[in-house]
């Protein structure tokens, strides 16, 4: 078997998901800080004539970038035969345009270091929101995998008569994608945010709706702000304090908190990114997006 994933630190649960759907090695690498701050990198094994997917969760991404480039570039040195990317949440996605004169489109401008690096991409639930695919901003071969699936199948087995939400247009999609296996009717709220922490969410009139358990749905809980004030909404229509599933557990400092001020109680991520809300595995359509780019798996 030619390919091997290689975990870069923290994300070695996530490979070993990975490593035992494909059925392919394991390889090392170290990484740490000389005392000035500077990073090391060494491969554990010898990456020659192999496929060699990094994986690495993109969160907090200007901590983790460096080691991730000298690690690709190192393999590439060494004689792999492709070097992939395997970021089941991908970052700086969603500055994606620029809103003031003078602002980087950060998404185009990672995309273009990602591009240099790497073969090819795969990613969970990626936030493309004023664009309709990866191909628009990456060169590579980009996949754009969901983890709606997986997100229905743990609301069908915790939650009776479902009414799936989507606390804003953007998440629609998702909202579909989670209600269509489950049979179950989804609607959107109305967002309006005017800060990184002030989100104004305005739900339509739910009562059709009243033997129904909301379940907010989203891609992304980065501040917590957007399904704390959908759940708000959903309470000042007189349902319970929903539960919140979320694709990505990106988690900005004080989220847990702020949903916990707003009444939720049962709060669920996939495992895109470790977080102590992980309750859905994302692994498995990762493995298949990998599977086609790498056929001889
Ligand atoms: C926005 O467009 C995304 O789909 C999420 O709704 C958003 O990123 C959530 O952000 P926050 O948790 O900071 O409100």
């Amino acid at each position: 078997m030619n390919a091997a994933l290689c975990a870069l630190p923290g994300n070695e649960a996530f490979a070993a998901q990975l490593g035992q759907q494909l059925g392919c090695a394991r390889f090392g690498v170290e990484v740490r800080h000389f005392p000035d701050g500077e990073t090391y990198v060494r491969l554990l094994d010898d990456p020659a004539g192999r496929q060699l997917a990094f994986v690495c969760s993109l969160n907090d991404p200007d901590a983790k970038l460096q080691a991730l480039l000298f690690a690709a570039g190192t393999a590439r040195e060494l004689g792999a035969s492709g070097v992939g990317l395997v970021a089941p949440y991908l970052g700086y996605m969603r500055q994606d345009r620029r809103f003031k004169d003078g602002e980087a489109v950060t998404s185009a401008l990672f995309a273009a270091q990602l591009d240099r690096a790497f073969d090819w991409l795969v990613t969970v639930d990626a936030h493309l929101h004023r664009r309709k695919a990866l191909a628009e901003i990456f060169a590579m071969r980009a996949v754009d995998v969901t983890a709606a699936a997986a997100v229905a199948a743990w609301i069908g087995s915790q939650v009776p008569q479902p009414l799936i939400v989507g606390p804003d247009r953007e998440s629609e999609r998702w909202a579909a994608a989670v209600a269509a296996p489950l049979g179950a009717p989804h609607v959107v709220m109305a967002k309006v945010r005017s800060g990184d922490r002030e989100v104004r969410v305005e739900a339509p009139p739910l009562e059709r709706w009243r033997g129904r358990t909301p379940v907010l749905v989203d891609d992304i809980i980065s501040t917590g702000r957007t399904m704390a004030a959908a759940a708000s909404a959903l309470v000042a229509q007189g349902f319970a304090a929903p539960a919140c599933a979320g694709v990505h557990a990106v988690f900005a400092g004080g989220a847990l908190q702020a949903l916990r001020d707003a009444g939720v109680r049962r709060i669920v991520t996939s495992n895109s990114i470790v977080h102590e809300t992980n309750a859905i595995d994302a692994s498995e359509p990762v493995a298949a997006a990998i599977r086609e780019l790498i056929p001889q798996n």
